[in-house]
């Protein structure tokens, strides 16, 4: 039997040119509107360098304070070696951490790759460049850093754990007593504490070292359970995500109005 066959010819799409008739755009342009303003206000919040402590509570963006003029602070205020021309803020010392980590996130990368310079800007639509160098060279390998900074906010995040421990306990004033009770900002401390375990327990980095860090799953029986548990919480990775950026930021908010006095803290306990 003979049979015939009729090549066809692919021709690359100009860039933005697709066959989709959904509403392809909707999701990117969320998503940079969602990071665009994220970035702008947690840059805005850490240059303050003030109102981010009230009562009990201190802001995540500042936590852990480790110089500061706080009573949060680790070892005291600003160095007195810290040179006059470099700007000062309690959260410029920290919030790289939590940055890069997020920046070096799976979900995020594939996310911000179409939301912030189109590459590609959805599935099956044309791309801007030509050629695909992937992240096996400079400057993206350096995305390979993100299971390092897993384990540096595994210790950050362990602070934050702390921190609403300390949100339970409030100093009185004028008798100068500490007790114990709960505000509107210890559960929004611990709200966002829990959103952050979910958003760090659940990377696919922790999956490995869940997995007892071998490439065999079977020879890591001990590490058979926390691997389920960490790949339950993956496969909402992009929720946890979300709201994790959201919770953080509006910890930092709730915290800097009760500071300045715009919001009082509702006193639950
Ligand atoms: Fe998203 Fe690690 S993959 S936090």
């Amino acid at each position: 039997m003979v049979m015939s066959s009729t090549p066809i010819r692919l021709s690359r799409r100009q860039f933005g040119e697709t066959m989709r008739r959904d509403r392809w755009w909707v999701q990117p342009l969320v998503v940079f509107l969602g990071l665009s303003t994220f970035v702008v206000y947690s840059t805005w919040a850490a240059f303050q360098g003030e109102n981010y402590t009230s009562g009990p509570y201190l802001s995540p963006f500042y936590s852990p304070e480790i110089f500061g003029a706080s009573p949060h602070s680790w070892f005291g205020p600003r160095p007195a070696a810290w040179p006059a021309w470099l700007p000062f803020s309690p959260a410029l010392l920290i919030l790289p951490i939590p940055g890069l980590f997020r920046l070096t996130c799976y979900y995020y990368r594939g996310a911000y790759y179409k939301a912030f310079w189109a590459d590609p800007p959805s599935c099956s639509v044309g791309e801007p460049r030509s050629t695909y160098w992937g992240e096996s060279s400079f400057p993206l390998i350096l995305q390979n850093a993100h299971r390092y900074m897993l384990f540096l906010s595994l210790a950050v995040l362990a602070v934050l754990a702390v921190d609403v421990w300390k949100a339970m306990w409030f100093t009185d004033s004028a008798t100068g007593t500490v007790s114990f009770g709960i505000g509107l900002g210890t559960i929004i401390l611990a709200a966002n504490a829990v959103l952050l375990g979910g958003y760090l327990f659940g990377c696919h980095s922790m999956r490995h070292v869940a997995g007892g860090c071998v490439d065999r799953i079977s020879r890591a029986p001990l590490g058979l359970r926390a691997y389920s548990c960490v790949s339950c919480l993956n496969r909402r990775h992009m929720m946890w995500a979300w709201t994790s950026l959201f919770s953080v930021g509006f910890s930092d908010l709730y915290v800097r109005l009760c500071s300045m006095g715009v919001w009082s803290d509702l006193r639950i306990i």
